[in-house]
């Protein structure tokens, strides 16, 4: 089995996150750390065997025992340092979401699709047994045809600064949005086609709205909302429910639960004919980072398509961003008249 090296770029929240779910794995060898805080990329090295570490990276592209990079910096630092590392002939594995404008996207994509190596997005949900589940669920016609989405998902924000930090590169409608905008078409199999929100802010220290709620509508008429808040004094409410002409299934996190005695998710899945209920309690972590990492080597290996694909994930990307503009502009705005006007 070949042991894949890999250079982690960015020891932050997320970083450490992939790092600690991947260094003991018998596929992987944590070679590098980089971080532009040389105590965390210290620190990241010794947690994970890694022999070196630094504040720059590019010095470890040159390596030819790096196969994989892993990019957890800031948005705004994606497209360059994914630039780098194709430059150096890498596999990238990089974080959502892909850039801070629609132009510094395009150009990602435009870059990705003309790579000689693979390069995987970390749409972590993709990789989620809950979410995997539902997806089976709906494919299977459990709830009949989805009409209704409803996908909320706020954070107390304890860690502010971090997300102060997030917020200064783009809005939460694009950071956390990509996820649940792909999310949607991913489950239903169909398309976006208008969004329409408003923001707030409800802190005064927030550099842009920190809660938005956007609705949106499907090619086939489903249509959905996603709710979103980071904020100090905001409840931290994580809750998902899928509606269809047959049922709905609903996804709650463990911290809902009256007894959290299984590692799981919980889904619960009720069917309008018979009146049933059925309860689905999933072994699921929620961010299954090491089940990302082996999406992309089965990219490599296989020349398997990404999951998402870099398609899917230029979607989900403009989506969120026709969605802040909707909420700019106060006013529906139309996804595909949105992309082709930029
Ligand atoms: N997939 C997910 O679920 C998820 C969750 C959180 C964050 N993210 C994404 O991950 C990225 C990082 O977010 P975070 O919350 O981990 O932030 P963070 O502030 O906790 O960590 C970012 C780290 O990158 C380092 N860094 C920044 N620029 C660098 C550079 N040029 N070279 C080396 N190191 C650099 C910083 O010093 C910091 O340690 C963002 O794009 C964010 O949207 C994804």
């Amino acid at each position: 089995m070949k042991k894949y090296g890999v250079l982690l770029i960015g020891a932050g929240h997320i970083g450490l996150e992939h790092l600690m779910d991947i260094y003991y794995r018998e596929d992987v060898r944590v070679i590098a750390v980089a971080d532009s805080d040389a105590e965390r990329a210290r620190e990241a090295a010794l947690r994970s065997g890694a022999a070196c570490f630094g504040t720059d990276y590019r010095p470890f592209l040159l390596r030819d025992d790096v196969d994989i990079v892993i990019i957890a910096t800031y948005t705004r630092s994606h497209l360059s340092i994914l630039r780098d590392c194709l430059a150096a002939g890498k596999h990238v594995l990089c974080e959502k979401p892909i850039a801070v404008s629609l132009d510094e996207g395009r150009e990602l994509v435009r870059l990705v699709k003309n790579a000689k190596t693979k390069v995987l997005i970390a749409h972590i949900l993709r990789h989620n047994a809950s979410y995997k589940k539902i997806k089976e669920l709906i494919s299977e016609g459990k709830i009949g045809k989805p009409t209704l989405l409803r996908m909320t998902q706020n954070h107390h924000a304890l860690n502010w600064e971090r997300y102060l930090r997030l917020m200064e590169d783009c809005s939460p409608v694009v950071d956390c949005g990509v996820h649940y905008f792909d999310i949607a078409e991913w489950l239903t199999g169909e398309k976006i086609t208008e969004v329409s929100g408003f923001g707030t802010r409800t802190q005064p220290d927030a550099p842009r709205d920190n809660y938005a709620l956007v609705n949106f509508k499907m090619s086939d008429g489903c249509s959905g909302y996603y709710e979103v808040g980071w904020g100090e004094t905001l409840r931290s409410a994580n809750e998902k429910e899928f509606i269809g002409t047959e049922g709905r299934i609903t996804l709650e996190m463990r911290d809902r639960r009256m007894q959290d005695t299984e590692e799981g998710d919980l889904i619960t899945v009720y069917t309008k004919d018979g009146r049933k209920y059925e309860v689905l309690n999933l072994p699921t972590v929620y961010k299954n980072m090491y089940a990302q990492l082996e999406v992309l080597i089965d990219m490599i290996e296989t020349g398997a398509p990404g999951e998402p694909t870099i398609d899917d994930v230029w979607r989900a990307f403009s989506v969120a961003n026709a969605a802040v503009q909707s909420i700019e502009d106060r006013r529906p705005v139309s996804v595909d008249e949105f992309i082709s006007k930029q």
